[in-house]
């Protein structure tokens, strides 16, 4: 018989392993709410020439990365390697990609068939944020300071955020024919990979990891240099605003990101815990992107955060799930049908319930509600239920005793006055 795996660079998540990823999503949603930042969903599938004209032909993801296939219609499709360009996409097919300036979030699957390692998968998780129709300055240092505030809500310390300009179109196009021709005087001095980048996306050998080829770039003219004054103002604005915000912030002038659509700002924030794939925040501001793709203009700033590598840093205190309240024992065949209803009763009164359905010993439901941890138990037997009460006690050996009672299924403001007074809670009787 076959047995099946999964594709390589994918992941299962189990239940244990979502107790932590639930927690970290509603602290993120509960800040991004408290930001009046709204929810936008995508199709996880779009047309390729989306990604190919959003995020640029010659980057690595579009270039080597995509999961992209013909459907039984024949149409090129991709499976979305990110979120911005679907973004756009969707705001300018609805029309509301020029309405007042909005503050969207998503959260979801994206695919990039890259090498699979520690913290790099093929497909992986992101949450990415986007301010569109914002210009100011201060829009910028508003979405850094709420990705900053995310992962420092998750108790995640050791961050380091590193910033860099890439100026306007006119500043890159200046640099670049500067830039061209001294990468092509030096060609041979470059590592492969960045040789190939030559023509394709040379900018991106600025990023080079390569020691030789980081050591020629030294010499090479910086994009620094071609900055407009209106750019460099910006820029310099910009810092003082982190400043005053106490954000510390490295400049990082090699710092291009791998997506084409950036102007001006461009940062990452990245983690010594995370290893050799350390960024766990990485975004910018895209001024062209929605007009290139056929909206009007409208400035536009964003990052994505890699889930994966954030639940990698936020500590084991996100990992504790929710205690159950209470474990209903049951056996017997007039028991159980009373069990299931009574449970379905407490799950109204917004209580964590676990009724068993295994039909064990009593001994071993005992031993299920105590390897759960359950705060309390209800016990049903058909003694108890020919006399129509159930027992109900904490789960708690010393105390028991005492607490022990014995409740009619009719009774419920006895059974409300024992779940406030044990369980603490505020339930009218
Ligand atoms: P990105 O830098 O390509 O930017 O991805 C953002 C984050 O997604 C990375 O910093 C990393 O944490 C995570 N990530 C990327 N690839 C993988 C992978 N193969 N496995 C695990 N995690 C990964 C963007 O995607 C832009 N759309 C961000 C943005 C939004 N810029 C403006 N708005």
């Amino acid at each position: 018989m076959n047995n099946f795996k999964n594709l390589r660079g994918t992941i299962d998540l189990l239940p244990d392993q979502l107790i932590k990823w639930q927690n970290v999503e509603k602290i993120i949603k509960e800040q991004l709410s408290r930001s009046s930042i709204k929810e936008i969903r995508t199709p996880i599938l779009e047309m390729t020439e989306l990604f190919i004209r959003g995020i640029g032909e010659g980057t690595d993801v579009v270039s080597k990365e995509m999961y992209t296939f013909l459907d039984r219609g024949e149409r090129s499709c991709t499976l979305r390697p990110e979120g911005t360009a679907s973004v756009a996409r969707a705001l300018i097919q609805n029309g509301t990609s020029s309405q007042s300036s909005q503050k969207l979030w998503y959260m979801g699957p994206m695919f990039r068939y890259e090498r699979p390692q520690a913290g790099r998968q093929r497909q992986f998780h992101q949450l990415g944020v986007e301010f569109i129709g914002y210009e100011s300055v201060r829009s910028d240092v508003e979405i850094i300071a709420l990705a900053w505030d995310i992962l420092r809500k998750l108790g995640i310390k050791d961050l380091s955020l590193e910033i860099n300009t890439l100026g306007d179109a006119d500043d890159r196009l200046n640099f670049q024919k500067s830039f061209l021709s001294w990468l092509k005087t030096n060609k041979n001095l470059l590592d492969l990979d960045s040789q190939k980048r030559i023509n394709r996306n040379p900018l991106r050998i600025l990023d080079s990891k390569n020691i030789e080829t980081k050591k020629v770039l030294e010499d090479a003219p910086s994009l620094f240099n071609f900055l407009s004054e209106k750019s460099l103002n910006r820029y310099s604005n910009f810092k003082q605003q982190l400043e005053t915000l106490k954000i510390p912030y490295v400049e990082n002038y090699s710092l291009v990101r791998g997506l084409d659509y950036y102007t001006h700002t461009a940062f990452e924030i990245t983690s010594g815990s995370l290893g050799s794939q350390a960024t766990v925040c990485g975004g910018g501001r895209y001024d062209n992107l929605i007009k290139q793709m056929g909206g009007l203009q409208t400035p536009a700033i964003g990052f994505a955060i890699g889930m994966e590598r954030l639940i990698l840093l936020a500590g084991k205190e996100h990992q504790v799930g929710k205690q159950t309240d209470i474990y209903i024992i049951n056996k017997g065949l007039k028991a159980e049908p009373l069990a299931i209803d009574l449970s379905r009763k407490l799950r109204n009164f917004d209580l964590l319930i676990e009724l068993d359905l295994t039909g064990a010993s009593f001994s071993k439901q005992f031993k299920k509600a105590n390897k759960i941890n359950s705060r309390s138990i209800i016990i049903i037997g058909d003694d108890e239920a020919s006399k129509k009460e159930f027992i109900i006690r904490m789960f708690n050996q010393e105390i028991y005793e005492n607490k022990e009672e014995k409740i009619s299924f009719e009774d419920d403001t006895n059974l409300k006055n024992w779940l406030n007074n044990n369980l603490h809670l505020n339930l009218n009787s």
